[in-house]
């Protein structure tokens, strides 16, 4: 079904983004990679036949230009993004800013220049990579707020979308094995759970994409504490302040 779509991956360049471009390429996309490492981008970009976009979605330029690329798109990918780990009071305030600007603002941003082409053509799909934090995650306040409001916005676009020919899926995974925590400050320690490949990320994806399923949580039991959490929150932090 996405064979020939003309798709945009922000955070193509590593981790998760990278993986999702390689299932698009090999899916038959139109690639266009997105990311701030002019390197990484282009041996990506080689690798999968993609054209590299070099961008810093935390800067009013380079948002502009990413903008005007997801214009055209029939599938827009936002993966790019940051954490940060530690005490909220520790929390430089440009640092808010721009977490919240990565995380937050570029993915609306990008979905509100990608809507309009994917009406006039009457099919499209967005992505946006949240996470697992959207329960709430002590040490990781902002991130967390940023994972919830893209979840949010989400599920209102597809209300807003229903039965226009457009998909609009939230993808929420757990620790996943990429450069992510060595980026935001505090390295991955725990025994369980176990992270996961970003190939299976990408997989996982791909088959929501094909069946337009609006939430998917990976690996897919993440599924049963996140509706713990949704159906007795009070529990939930109990329990998630106890083993964290
Ligand atoms: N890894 C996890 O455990 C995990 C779990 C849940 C959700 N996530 C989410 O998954 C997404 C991808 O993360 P990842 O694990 O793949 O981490 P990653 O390997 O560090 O990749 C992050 C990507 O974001 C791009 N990026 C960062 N700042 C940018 C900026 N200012 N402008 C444009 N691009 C920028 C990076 O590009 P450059 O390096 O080229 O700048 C890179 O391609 C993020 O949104 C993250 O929150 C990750």
């Amino acid at each position: 079904m996405i064979a020939g779509w003309k798709a945009l991956v922000t955070g193509g360049s590593s981790g998760i983004g990278a993986a999702i471009a390689e299932g698009l390429a090999a899916a038959g996309c139109q690639l266009t990679v997105l990311g701030r490492d002019r390197e990484r981008l282009e041996a990506l970009a080689q690798a999968t036949g993609a054209c590299a976009l070099v961008a810093d979605l935390a800067s009013a330029e380079g948002l502009s230009r990413a903008a005007d690329a997801a214009a055209g798109v029939d599938l827009l990918v936002n993966s790019a993004g940051r954490g940060w780990a530690g005490d909220l009071a520790a929390m430089a305030e440009p640092d808010i800013d721009a977490l919240v600007a990565l995380n937050l603002l570029a993915p609306l941003r990008l979905a509100r220049a990608a809507l309009p082409g994917m009406r006039e053509r009457g099919r499209g799909h967005l992505v946006f990579v949240s996470s697992i934090a959207v329960v709430g995650v002590g040490g990781e306040a902002v991130y967390a707020a940023t994972k919830a409001g893209l979840r949010a916005f989400a599920a209102s676009v597809r209300h807003e979308v229903a039965g226009e020919g457009i998909g609009v899926t939230t993808l929420l995974p757990g620790a996943v094995r990429t450069p992510f925590f060595d980026h935001r400050g505090a390295v991955y320690d725990r025994r369980f759970p176990r992270q996961t490949d970003p190939a299976t990320v990408a997989s996982t994806l791909l088959q929501a994409l094909q069946v337009g399923t609006a939430e998917v949580f990976v690996p897919r039991w993440l599924t049963v504490p996140a509706r713990l959490q949704g159906a007795v929150p009070e529990l939930f932090h109990r329990l998630a302040g106890r083993w964290g």
